[in-house]
């Protein structure tokens, strides 16, 4: 199928585009590079023998979204294009609602004009606030506690809204837990233009010596070690659910679906901390600080809705997240080590 992927060369998107070129598919790329590199791109047709389509522009330009869709004869859409810094989203909540929603609500019309009606989107666990039980499944409660959050959840809204209007769509949204880690030839991973909010992230450079050591926030969590624990899914594993959540939307059988992808194991910090150690052979210094506002204690999906629905469970390992997190940023870093 031509697939076109919003914000395709940032950490998720080129991972799919990966994934869906492997098996056969033909990918085109739109992304407005506000938080990704265009080499993404160079590093892509490395792993793929050749570069997938790259347009440069932005999801809420309607006008490029509709000749992208038509002259590229897309067929489906895969919708990563979003800012997703928590702590920034509860400085700059216009800046959240207009580039989240706003672009989403101009590329649907893009497709709704176009007749393009098969639409993946990026959402996420945090839809779900404060878990009132474990493992969380797609019927939990939302409640999200950042404007983020919010956006994630007026989109998902917005999509179930427009199936309910037109039979022809066929939708889903995927709600991530905690990606992490990076395609195993260490060419593409995650690459934060600040300095890291995630926990993966921020413990690579800690093993790279970028940064002197890990705050811990918080070890009086009621968890296994104190530390907060959460469902850790390789990227690749999440790339993988993609192409299932497309076969799934071929069969056209619901018009809507909301699925959890994550592994539905969870791990701590301390656990994340002294594995990385054994990966890296380096030393991880951490502290332990206050917790982190907003922080809960345990986060795990409940993943049977994925498994029955598109046959798909993630099936790497803890270890193979953070090998391959290591093989990423030890063979793109700038620092001797
Ligand atoms: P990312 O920032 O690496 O990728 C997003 C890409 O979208 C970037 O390349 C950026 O340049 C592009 N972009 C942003 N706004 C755009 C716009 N208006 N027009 C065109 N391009 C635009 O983020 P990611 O980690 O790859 O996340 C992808 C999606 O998954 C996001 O929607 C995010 O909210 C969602 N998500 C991510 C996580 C996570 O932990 N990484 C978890 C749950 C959900
Ligand atoms: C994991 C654990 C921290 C950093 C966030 C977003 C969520 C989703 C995924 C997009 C927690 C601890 C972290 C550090 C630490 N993204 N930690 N020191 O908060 O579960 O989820 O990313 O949709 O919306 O909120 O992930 O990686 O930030 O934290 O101790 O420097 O690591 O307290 O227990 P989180 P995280």
């Amino acid at each position: 199928m031509n697939i076109l992927l919003t914000g395709g060369l940032g950490y998720i998107g080129s991972h799919v585009a990966v994934v869906l070129t492997e098996a056969g598919h033909r990918v085109t790329i739109l992304d407005n590079l506000c938080n990704c590199k265009v080499e993404v791109l160079s590093h892509l047709a490395k792993i793929l023998g050749s570069s997938p389509i790259f347009i440069q522009g932005d999801v809420r330009d309607q006008v490029l979204l509709e000749s992208v869709l038509k002259d590229g004869k897309i067929e489906a859409v895969m919708h990563f294009a979003g800012l997703k810094a928590v702590g920034e989203s509860v400085q700059k909540p216009l800046m959240y609602y207009n580039n989240n929603v706003g672009g989403a609500i101009s590329l649907l019309k893009a497709m709704k004009i176009c007749q393009v009606k098969t639409f993946v989107f990026s959402s996420s666990a945090t839809v779900y606030g404060v878990p009132k039980y474990l493992p969380i499944d797609e019927e939990h409660p939302t409640c999200p506690e950042s404007p983020y959050g919010q956006t994630k959840l007026h989109i998902e809204s917005i999509l179930r809204d427009l199936a309910n209007s037109d039979d022809a769509w066929n939708i889903i949204a995927l709600r991530y837990f905690n990606p992490v880690g990076a395609h195993e030839s260490g060419l593409i991973g995650e690459e934060p233009n600040d300095i890291p909010n995630n926990l993966v992230p921020y413990i690579s450079h800690v093993a790279t010596g970028k940064f002197d050591k890990l705050k811990i926030f918080g070890n009086d969590y009621k968890t296994l070690d104190g530390t907060g624990v959460r469902d850790y899914i390789h990227v690749m594993d999440l790339a993988e659910g993609h192409v299932a959540a497309l076969n799934y939307l071929n069969k056209k059988l619901p018009k809507f679906s909301i699925i959890n992808l994550g592994t539905g194991a969870g791990y701590s910090v301390l656990e994340l901390v002294n594995l990385y150690e054994k990966v890296s052979s380096r030393k991880i210094t951490y502290e332990i600080s206050g917790r982190r506002a907003g922080d809960i204690a345990s986060c795990f999906a409940n993943v049977d809705k994925a498994a029955f629905l598109m046959g798909w469970r993630a099936r790497r390992s803890l270890h193979e997240m953070l090998e391959d997190s290591w093989r990423w940023v030890s063979q793109n870093m700038t620092i001797e080590l």
